[in-house]
């Protein structure tokens, strides 16, 4: 039975299914009915539902010890934890980096913004403390997060309390902002950072952010060759730190564990989130190389933040089994077949002419439907497209996460397909199949 009792829940004008069991890519919710994970819950559940091992890993840790403050302890979880993310990231944070645990996505973000400030104080330069983005991104709820945001539905009822740090082109090919293409277009939305600083005050840049695929926002869009090294290059000319949103990317997601690995490049701060406990905790956390890390150690040793909740040691241990799933199982191997067996299964759905795109890198892949495809025209907004096409997958027991707004933060209708690594190729040929019949029902004849 479908419910909507007691929660101040996100939308008030739907009801619930109430879940009660997860097992590998399926959730059951209470009168039984079971559904296909295939949006890994807004991309979270990498190792799948209902893993044993986890819940009993972080009973043994609450049993132990449950809880013990930052400012007065360590735990061995997190330190443990902590290490083993920087042994699997880029080399710069593998010798002298650190990890600092937050309890979710937007908290990292926060962290990071905070971070890049401080460290510019630590190094002399107390003007730096703007952080840059791109339009058409999301980097987390909470209000400084929003500041670098730029989903504009997102942004839209609290423009008064944010910010505008300033925001350059996105990185869509498939609706490119410049109406250019690659390569011919020589990357110009990456040279429009350069554009930005040499626009404004550069000397008040502190640091840019980017998702590497871009998530919800933009439905997996992933980045030409040669993007990310522009933007990195950019940012190294001109002192301002990288800031790697890696919270949907990251731990293994795209098939490496970061997805800043496919293109070789060395960010200052990696963010994770979601997957790095694949939703048995919360918890997220900022990585920081070693730079940085020599900064806050030669000047006041000391960051001027901190939450109560931070490097918990029951959430940081299910990160410690969760990662232990993931290699045991040898997880971060399966994304690349099982993304690339996936897309193929997609790409039947190209012949309908109202999917314009199936895109994506691993297991973060995105279809968007389009009103007109040769000229890729969106739906009005009115007409709900992503909304509909989620419904009718729904009735058909398949879970998708829809978004509107690619095109021009309002109109673009599309849905993200984030799967547990864990897939298999049955269940695999169960979401084009769902999607077919949601077009049909959807786009009747
Ligand atoms: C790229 C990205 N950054 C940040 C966030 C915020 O994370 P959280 O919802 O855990 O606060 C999200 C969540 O969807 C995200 O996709």
């Amino acid at each position: 039975m479908a419910t909507n009792r007691g929660l101040f829940s996100r939308n008030f004008k739907k009801t619930f299914p109430i879940a009660v069991r997860g097992e590998g890519c399926w959730i059951i919710d209470e009168s039984g009915r079971r559904f296909l994970d295939a949006s890994g819950q807004a991309a979270v559940v990498s190792i799948g539902h209902g893993v044993q091992e986890i819940g009993l890993a972080m009973a043994e840790q609450s049993s132990q010890i449950a809880f013990a403050h930052t400012s007065q302890f360590h735990t061995a979880q997190a330190e443990k934890l902590a290490e083993r993310l920087l042994a699997i990231a880029p080399p710069n944070f593998r010798k002298g980096g650190r990890v600092y645990f937050t309890s979710g996505g937007s908290e990292a973000t926060e962290t990071a913004i905070k971070l890049v400030c401080q460290y510019h104080l630590e190094s002399g330069q107390k003007n730096r403390y703007r952080v840059l983005s791109r339009r058409q991104s999301y980097h987390g709820s909470t209000l400084g997060a929003m500041s670098v945001s730029g989903n504009v539905a997102r942004r839209a009822p609290y423009e008064p309390l944010i910010p505008d740090w300033g925001h350059i082109a996105p990185c869509f090919c498939y609706h490119c902002p410049f109406e250019k293409t690659f390569p011919q277009c020589e990357l110009a939305c990456a040279d429009d950072l350069q554009t930005h600083l040499d626009g404004g005050k550069k000397e008040d840049a502190a640091a840019f952010i980017l998702e590497p695929v871009v998530g919800a926002t933009l439905g997996a869009a992933v980045p030409p060759d040669g993007y990310v090294s522009r933007i990195a290059e950019i940012c190294r000319k001109n002192g301002i730190l990288l800031i790697a949103d890696e919270i949907m990317t990251g731990m293994g997601r795209t098939g490496k564990p970061f997805a800043v690995q496919h293109w070789g490049i060395e960010p200052d701060l990696i963010l994770v989130g979601k997957g790095v406990a694949s939703g048995y905790a919360p918890l997220g956390a900022v990585l920081v190389s070693a730079r940085v890390v020599e900064a806050f150690e030669r000047g006041s040793g000391a960051f001027m933040h901190g939450f109560t909740y931070q490097a918990h040691p029951v959430c940081t241990a299910a990160g410690n089994a969760v990662l232990d799933y993931l290699e045991s199982q040898k997880l971060f191997d399966r994304v690349a077949p099982a993304g690339k067996n996936l897309r193929d299964a997609l790409s039947s759905l190209l012949s309908h002419p109202h999917v314009g795109d199936v895109r994506g890198l691993g297991l973060l892949l995105g279809v968007e439907f389009v009103k007109d495809k040769s000229t890729r025209e969106p739906f009005p907004k009115s007409e709900n497209i992503a909304e509909k096409i989620r419904q009718a997958c729904l009735d058909e027991h398949v879970l998708t996460y829809p978004t509107q707004g690619c095109v021009d933060g309002l109109r673009g209708d599309h849905i993200l397909l984030a799967p547990p690594f864990t897939i298999s190729p049955e269940e695999s040929a169960l979401i084009p199949r769902a999607l077919h019949s949601a077009l049909a029902r959807v786009f009747p004849a």
